[in-house]
């Protein structure tokens, strides 16, 4: 059996036993023999998982359980309890080793008491299934994204390197009819880790860049977009990467599409819009040959022009659901395309386009998946130039998640225009400044127009 399949067995395990308590302690007696199996299976499951990591999370997103890293689809039994955890406001859940049966006992005997019963308050109930072992609370945005230190001139090389990359990978398919999956797995591990070691600036470069050669710095920031989302999800390692492979190639079905009609450069008829929408189920057909690529990257091909209210291409797809890679990667293509300059559109000003994509919350984005990726890139993203209503300029050097649309900037260009010698840092978030209230941002603005390269002044911001 391969890694990635014992470890799914393994958290399936982990979750079954997990409702099989939960039942028992709802029909049962706390003494009952029944229960004390039931809770000694869960707890033998939970010391295997404990032999390899000190700690197991489980991470409750849009009614699916991601146990250690691993999305699971819910069967019926199983959802109840995650509907159960989620009535209650738990969205992350960790589990340290040393965890004994008792506390696992009082965890399920709290969680299967009914709300009238208990006579509780919501959050009281939230608290009380907490104990030395175990903490319940809301997923949190990874600190990394906040602690990390800035090179930005690596990172940027880094990023230029993947977008070449991308073109080679997608020339090479072009050429082959499929794409070389060692040069393609190759791409996404040096991303995944670029990410791991300066989130901010790749997410910075992802929303920024400027855009000369769309499909390849698109390949890249779809990829980089959906994992920076999959690992504040806290999903990481294999997993991770599969669904940064799948961001990669969600568009490599366009390979098939007459360059005439890929780069055109006004709008496309309707004739010409109908063969580039073949592009999804061309490219899960490329990729679903490829036995050395996951079949993750197939579902996602063929689902990221799907929507959760069933709208969407292509037609007659049969699905109950969307995958949770699709989702992310969904989010992150639309951004991405919306923000990148089109020779028949201009770009959206980055606060626009966080609206649209909350305009379709519950119709084509699950509206708590919208809010992460708010909570990640902020209304303005890091490296964003954003005008003050005092007046002054500033670079975006930090997202406030509990309020997006409040980050912490550099100030570079003071008052009346001039570029300041000593830029400062400023908190927008907090009530009081130095000065009595700190300004308010009104509007970000284009780089070339504010005249200065606002990713030089990343390095060394406060973080
Ligand atoms: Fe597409
Ligand atoms: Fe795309």
């Amino acid at each position: 059996m391969s890694e990635d399949a014992r470890r799914v067995r393994m958290a399936e395990a982990l979750l079954r036993h997990f409702s099989a308590c939960v039942k028992s302690v709802q029909l049962y007696a706390p003494e009952h023999p029944l229960v004390k199996r039931a809770v000694d299976q869960l707890a033998e499951s939970f010391e295997r998982a404990h032999v390899e990591s000190e700690e197991l999370v489980i991470g409750l997103i849009d009614h699916q359980a991601v146990v250690d890293g691993v999305p699971l689809l819910a069967t019926p039994g199983v959802s109840e309890t995650v509907e159960r955890l989620q009535a209650l406001g738990a969205e992350r859940l960790a589990f340290r080793r040393g965890l004994t049966p008792d506390e696992l006992l009082a965890f399920v005997r709290q969680l299967g008491a009914r709300p009238a019963l208990s006579g509780d308050r919501r959050d009281d109930r939230l608290a009380a299934l907490s104990s030395p072992h175990v903490t319940v609370g809301r997923l949190t945005l990874q600190r990394q994204i906040d602690a990390d230190c800035c090179d930005v001139a690596a990172m940027r090389e880094h990023y230029g390197q993947a977008v070449a990359g991308a073109e080679a990978l997608w020339d090479q398919a072009r050429a082959e009819g499929s794409p070389d999956p060692n040069a393609a797995i190759a791409l996404v591990d040096g991303l995944a880790s670029a990410i791991g070691e300066n989130p901010r600036a790749m997410l910075a470069l992802a929303a920024l860049h400027r855009y000369d050669n769309y499909t390849f710095t698109h390949m890249v920031n779809v990829s980089v977009l959906t994992m920076a989302q999959a690992r504040s999800l806290g999903i990481t390692g294999t997993l991770l990467r599969q669904f940064g492979l799948a961001g990669l190639m969600h568009d490599i079905g366009k390979i098939r599409t007459p360059a005439e009609i890929l780069t055109k450069s006004d709008r496309l008829t309707d004739a010409e819009f109908a063969v580039m929408m073949r592009h999804p189920l061309d490219g899960a057909e490329i990729l679903r040959r490829r036995l050395d690529l996951p079949p993750l990257a197939a579902v996602v091909a063929l689902e990221h022009h799907l929507r959760i209210d069933r709208t969407g291409y292509p037609a007659g797809v049969e699905r109950s659901s969307l995958n949770l890679a699709t989702q992310l990667c969904s989010i992150a293509d639309v951004y991405d395309a919306m923000r990148s300059q089109r020779a028949y559109q201009r770009a959206f000003p980055t606060d626009r386009i966080m609206a649209v994509l909350q305009q379709h919350d519950r119709k084509r984005f699950d509206d708590r998946l919208v809010r992460r990726f708010g909570q990640l890139m902020g209304v303005y993203p890091i490296g964003n130039i954003v005008r003050l209503d005092n007046g002054s300029l500033a670079v975006v050097t930090r997202i406030h998640a509990p309020d997006p649309a409040r980050p912490a900037v550099r100030v570079v260009v003071d008052p009346s225009g001039k570029r300041l010698d000593r830029p400062y840092d400023l908190a927008l978030w907090t009530e009081e400044g130095r000065d009595g209230p700190p300004p308010r941002i009104v509007v970000p603005v284009d780089p070339d127009e504010a005249g200065f390269d606002p990713l030089a002044y990343l390095d060394g911001a406060a973080a």
